[in-house]
């Protein structure tokens, strides 16, 4: 049977837009498609905005506790990286970040979810000692 299920739920799109990027034919791996590790550097800087707002100042990267990718970047691909807070701990920030690309072709673009994961950031001090999350800290941008 070849039956269409019209009416299941389209995915769209999970968190608040952190940032775009135009995938570069410099970015691309031996194989022809977006080195991963290009993809990753993309979704640590987006889930860093991202915990850098909610902390209120400077935070790193801690651990990424879990990464899936589930279809290939091409060149030419605008890579669109979102972001959700799913937990906020005494230093720490767990933010889950999709990313997903526009593919055009002529006039149309297809939207694709290419790869996800959950980013855990800690909040820092000046000095980098961590701090409580919920204290303002120095306003320094993104991770550090
Ligand atoms: C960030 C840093 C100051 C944390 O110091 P630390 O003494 O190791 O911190 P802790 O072990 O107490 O962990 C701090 C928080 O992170 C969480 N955490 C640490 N390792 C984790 C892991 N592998 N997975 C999930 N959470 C983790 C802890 O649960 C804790 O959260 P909580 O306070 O909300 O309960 C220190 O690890 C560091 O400087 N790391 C290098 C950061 C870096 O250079 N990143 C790359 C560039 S951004």
């Amino acid at each position: 049977m070849n039956e269409s299920n019209s009416s299941a739920p389209q995915e769209t799109p999970r968190g608040e837009l952190a940032i775009r990027q135009v995938a570069m034919p410099a970015n691309l791996n031996s194989g022809g498609n977006v080195f991963g590790g290009w993809i990753l550097a993309q979704m640590d800087l987006a889930g860093g905005i991202t915990a850098n707002d909610h902390a209120q100042g400077r935070v790193a990267t801690v651990a990424i506790t879990a990464m899936e990718f589930h279809l290939p970047v091409l060149a030419g691909d605008v890579l669109c990286c979102y972001a959700d807070v799913t937990n906020k701990g005494k230093t720490s920030l767990t933010i889950h970040v999709q990313a997903w690309v526009h593919r055009r072709t002529g006039s149309k673009v297809e939207e694709l979810k290419v790869t996800e994961g959950d980013f855990v950031f800690v909040a820092l001090n000046a000095d980098g000692s961590k701090r409580n999350v919920h204290e303002a800290g120095p306003s320094m941008t993104g991770s550090a």
